[in-house]
């Protein structure tokens, strides 16, 4: 399935698909507070037939350090449960590896994201406002939970979201 980096013409599209993805419109605006901001590492969409239906975003942390944030993720309903979304992270966890960051947070469902090789245990020692028991690290470098400081903190645009 084809996946491609979000461009700028994508924009109103994949508003869109969040605002439809989710029960409130705060990722939709979490999406375009990013973009304003200029900062955009991992940015990936999937589209069919011309119409982008699947979307997965990674935004450099402010702290840790060299570290990234996963989500939010969103699948036009019609498209779940077929693996896309899968195949999204695992692109975006492979690009995270190639550009050298060292480890990726994310919060939701360990059900979901331990499949990737996301920790719930490995992420006990940071900071965070966010639910302990949903709070998970995926380390791309050899030991970085042990090593990262411990202060969590997401790009700017998130601080709308807590
Ligand atoms: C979460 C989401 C992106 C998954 O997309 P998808 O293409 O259906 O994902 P996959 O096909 O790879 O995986 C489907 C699995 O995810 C599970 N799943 C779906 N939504 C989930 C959620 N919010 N939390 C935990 N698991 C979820 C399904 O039950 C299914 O589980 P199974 O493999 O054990 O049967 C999609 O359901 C979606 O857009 N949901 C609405 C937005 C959202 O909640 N995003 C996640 C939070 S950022």
């Amino acid at each position: 399935m084809p996946l491609r980096p979000a461009r700028m013409e994508d924009q109103a599209a994949i508003i869109t698909l969040l605002a439809q993805s989710f029960e409130t419109t705060a990722e939709a605006s979490l999406v375009e507070a990013i973009n304003r901001g200029g900062y955009d590492p991992v940015s990936i969409v999937h589209e069919s037939d011309g119409a982008v239906d699947g979307y997965c975003l990674m935004s450099q942390m402010r702290s840790p350090a060299d570290c990234l944030g996963l989500g939010p993720i969103a699948v036009a309903e019609s498209q779940r449960k077929g693996g896309l979304g899968a195949q999204m992270v695992r692109e975006a966890i492979n690009r995270a590896v190639s550009n050298g960051w060292r480890a990726i947070f994310v919060l939701g469902d360990p059900a979901y994201y331990g499949r990737f090789g996301f920790s719930v245990a490995r992420a006990a020692r940071f900071e965070t406002p966010y639910p302990k028991d949903y709070f998970q690290i995926l380390e791309l470098e050899d030991g970085a939970a042990d090593t990262l400081a411990t202060k969590v903190l997401y790009a700017e645009a998130f601080d709308a979201l807590t």
